[in-house]
């Protein structure tokens, strides 16, 4: 059998593991064309998902190709790749960076919360929230930090100083940009007593926004992800509250 070259990459990685390795080495020897398709890499829209990503067809004769994290559903019709472990939350995969381990994702159902024309929101949950091993979310994000006031909505010289911008909602509904996010200490440095804050990573482009005017153009343009290749079964497997466990299902002999 052939061995592919990703198996090069995966052993030379340094968290690369014996049971990762023997994960690919299913995975690969049961790559055959057959009616499940083969596991090599492919095309989504423009992008190419190879190892640890994989595309899932959603078939039920479908053989897995992965672990469960790194997932991808495919729409073929529109070319956009879309994060599996998420489907229900919905980050969408603008770019993949395999060298650094790093992807770039925008989380569309903020931006729909937004923009409802019949329940305008502010986000409801923190993005870190869908997010856990293995993926990180990057510090090289800015903190984009939504506030849902209903207690005491904050006065005109404070909404000046923190550089409030008042969301389409309204009803003292504000967001405001932060510095580099920092997935612990949030909490502390943006509480605002009365409001309810939620926070979202976002990149910003080199001489971008430097406030929260545009606070859909900038979650439109996405957040940095990173990623790391588990050592061992059960710590992928507390990731996600809907991933299936690994003898199950993902990995069919
Ligand atoms: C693909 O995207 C289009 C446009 O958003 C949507 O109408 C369609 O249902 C999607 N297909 C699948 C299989 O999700
Ligand atoms: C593919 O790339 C082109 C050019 O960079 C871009 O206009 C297009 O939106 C991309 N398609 C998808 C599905 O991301
Ligand atoms: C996608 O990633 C590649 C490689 O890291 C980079 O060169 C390119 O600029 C990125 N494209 C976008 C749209 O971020
Ligand atoms: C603020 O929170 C309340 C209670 O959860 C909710 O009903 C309301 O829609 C939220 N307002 C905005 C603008 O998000
Ligand atoms: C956020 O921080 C917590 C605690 O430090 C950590 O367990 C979690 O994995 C982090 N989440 C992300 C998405 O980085
Ligand atoms: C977001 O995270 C912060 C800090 O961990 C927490 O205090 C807050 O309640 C969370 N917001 C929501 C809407 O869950
Ligand atoms: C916010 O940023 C925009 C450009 O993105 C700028 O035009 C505007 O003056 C800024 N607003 C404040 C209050 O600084």
């Amino acid at each position: 059998m052939a061995i592919p070259s990703f198996l090069f990459l995966s052993v030379s990685a340094s968290v690369a593991s014996a049971w990762w390795l023997s994960v690919m080495l299913v995975a690969a020897a049961s790559g055959g064309g057959e009616d499940g398709g083969d596991c090599s890499p492919k095309k989504c829209g423009n992008l190419t998902i190879s190892p640890p990503f994989w595309i899932s067809q959603r078939r039920q004769t479908d053989r897995a190709c992965g672990i469960r994290d790194f997932m991808v559903d495919c729409n073929v019709s529109t070319g956009v790749a879309t994060l599996a472990s998420s489907t229900k939350n919905g980050f969408r995969i603008f770019n993949l960076s395999y060298g650094e381990r790093s992807l770039l994702v925008m989380d569309a159902h903020k931006v729909d919360d937004l923009t409802s024309p019949t329940n305008c929101h502010t986000p409801t949950w923190n993005t870190s929230a869908k997010l856990g091993f293995p993926f990180k979310i990057s510090p090289a994000n800015r903190n984009l930090v939504f506030y849902n006031c209903t207690a005491k909505p904050p006065d005109a010289a404070e909404r000046r100083e923190l550089e409030l911008v008042e969301t389409i909602c309204l009803h003292n509904s504000f967001a405001r940009l932060g510095g580099s996010y920092n997935n612990r200490s949030n909490m502390d440095e943006y509480s605002l007593e009365g409001c309810i804050a939620t926070f979202l990573p976002v990149l910003l482009k080199p001489g971008g926004a430097t406030n929260a005017t545009g606070y859909l153009d900038l979650i439109r343009g996405g957040f940095l992800m990173t990623w790391e290749l588990p050592s061992h079964p059960s710590e992928a497997s507390e990731a996600s509250e809907e991933s299936v466990g690994y003898g199950d299902h993902l990995i069919i002999v």
